[in-house]
């Protein structure tokens, strides 16, 4: 707890505190809590003046898109639906919360690999559609952002830094 707020004051000091200096930001979220709380730190960058795009695919469910009136949205259209990423994930906790502790060791890191190796596979068709999308990479590259905000948990992230000194 206490390291996520160092590292949020960190994160809005490097936005400095009224808006002289106006970045352009693109993130990179992920689902569940994680955009929760990130969904906070963003929403005030857009209070300072900046400008926030976010980089979501049509599958999220909580990342809303559709909101115009929040931040400026790059969306990646694939196959599945809300409703299958939603279930997905939930299978994915109810699995780790209800199923798993009664489980055996073995037993349980199976089910765990499988729902994994699941999951790794609705990540991998976002990251892909991104990443060959070469219209979609002319556009970020023409936009010049100054920073990037990555979220670890979803795959790729560490491409999009190797990526910062040609694409911002
Ligand atoms: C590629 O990105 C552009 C710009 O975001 C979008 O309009 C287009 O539909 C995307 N193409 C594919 C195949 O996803």
């Amino acid at each position: 707890m206490f390291e996520k707020w160092v590292s949020t004051i960190l994160l809005l000091q490097f936005f400095c505190v009224n808006c002289g200096f106006c970045r352009k930001v693109l993130v990179w979220p992920c689902e569940m809590s994680h955009w929760l709380n990130l969904k906070i730190i963003l929403e005030e960058l857009l209070q300072r003046g900046h400008e926030v795009t976010i980089l979501t695919s049509s599958q999220s469910y909580l990342v809303d898109y559709h909101d115009p009136f929040t931040f400026n949205f790059e969306v990646i259209f694939v196959s599945g639906t809300r409703e299958d990423a939603e279930k997905k994930i939930n299978e994915f906790v109810d699995a780790a919360v209800n199923i798993m502790p009664s489980l055996s060791f073995w037993e349980s890191a199976k089910l765990f690999q499988n729902l994994f190796l699941d999951i790794t596979e609705q990540f991998e068709e976002i990251c892909q559609k991104a990443v060959y999308n070469e219209s979609l990479m002319e556009k970020l590259r023409e936009t010049k952002y100054d920073v990037m905000v990555i979220d670890p948990v979803f795959p790729v992230g560490s491409w999009w830094l190797s990526c910062l000194g040609s694409l911002l």
